[in-house]
């Protein structure tokens, strides 16, 4: 295994991405750090962790940004050996009467099709080097019962990206690279700027610790599933959902 790693994280902006860079973004030796509106964000951390992150620019929402996302990272030698997919649009409260076919389309554009160009482009290159790892951010909506309401798009798009991440872990297991998981619960993060308050609120009083979650929360479990420490483990959704 290589001493000096590299990371691809998309949505590295979010605010799960920009805690996941602060506490192990120094292990690596180049970041290919995706954003699409938020670069800030990623110039303030690079600054913090001392010249290595490459922020990439891409829309996932329209097929060809995204294959120049993939084409930037083959030119500028940043193939990476650990992979995150955290890039996902805000969460949005909707009745499934109300939600259009372009919203269901919008999900799976972001989160879906962009995991699965993503893991053809970085996978067989872990596979050929015989090690890798590749984690997708689900959430707790594919780990708890009964389902939630109101959420039809986001919801099910997680779902297939739960079945692509337990394919992948199957096809890739034999060849050193492992597949994984992590399901939050809700995280106050500005994902959920479009959720009522109330919602919110009503959820963090609903739950064991009485609390929502903070990306701080979430992060570890990431780390884990980065880890050497994690080789064995593949196919697995890590629920971290303070005991729901
Ligand atoms: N917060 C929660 O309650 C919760 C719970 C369970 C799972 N999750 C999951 O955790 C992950 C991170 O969420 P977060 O809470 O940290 O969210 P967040 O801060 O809202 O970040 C969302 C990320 O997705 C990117 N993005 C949005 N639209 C995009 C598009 N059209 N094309 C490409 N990228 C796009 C954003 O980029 P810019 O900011 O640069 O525009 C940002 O990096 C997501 O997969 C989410 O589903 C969140």
């Amino acid at each position: 295994m290589k001493n000096e790693k590299i990371l691809a994280v998309t949505g590295a902006s979010s605010d799960v991405g920009v805690a996941l860079l602060r506490r192990i973004g120094s292990r690596y030796s180049a970041i290919a750090a995706h954003y699409r509106h938020s670069p800030e964000r990623l110039e303030g951390l690079d600054r913090e962790l001392g010249g290595r992150i490459v922020p990439i620019q891409a829309d996932f929402a329209d097929e060809s940004s995204t294959q120049a996302f993939l084409e930037q990272i083959a030119q500028k030698g940043l193939m990476p050996d650990h992979f995150v997919h955290l890039a996902a649009l805000p969460l949005r409260n909707v009745k499934f009467q109300k939600s259009s076919w372009q919203d269901f389309e919008q999900e799976l554009s972001v989160s879906f099709r962009a995991a699965v160009l993503c893991s053809q482009a970085f996978l067989p290159h872990m596979a050929k080097q015989r090690y890798g790892k590749a984690v997708f951010m689900l959430s707790s909506y594919v780990v708890n019962q009964p389902q939630i309401k109101y959420a039809a798009p986001y919801s099910s798009v997680k779902y297939a990206l739960l079945g692509l991440m337990k394919v992948l872990a199957a096809e890739y297991a034999e060849k050193g690279v492992t597949v994984n998981g992590v399901s939050p619960s809700m995280m106050e993060t500005k994902f959920l700027s479009q959720v009522p308050k109330l919602v919110v609120e009503k959820n963090a009083m609903e739950s064991p610790m009485r609390r929502n979650l903070l990306p701080e929360d979430v992060v570890p479990a990431l780390e884990f599933l980065l880890s050497d420490g994690a080789d064995c483990v593949t196919g697995q959704n890590l629920a971290v959902t303070g005991g729901n």
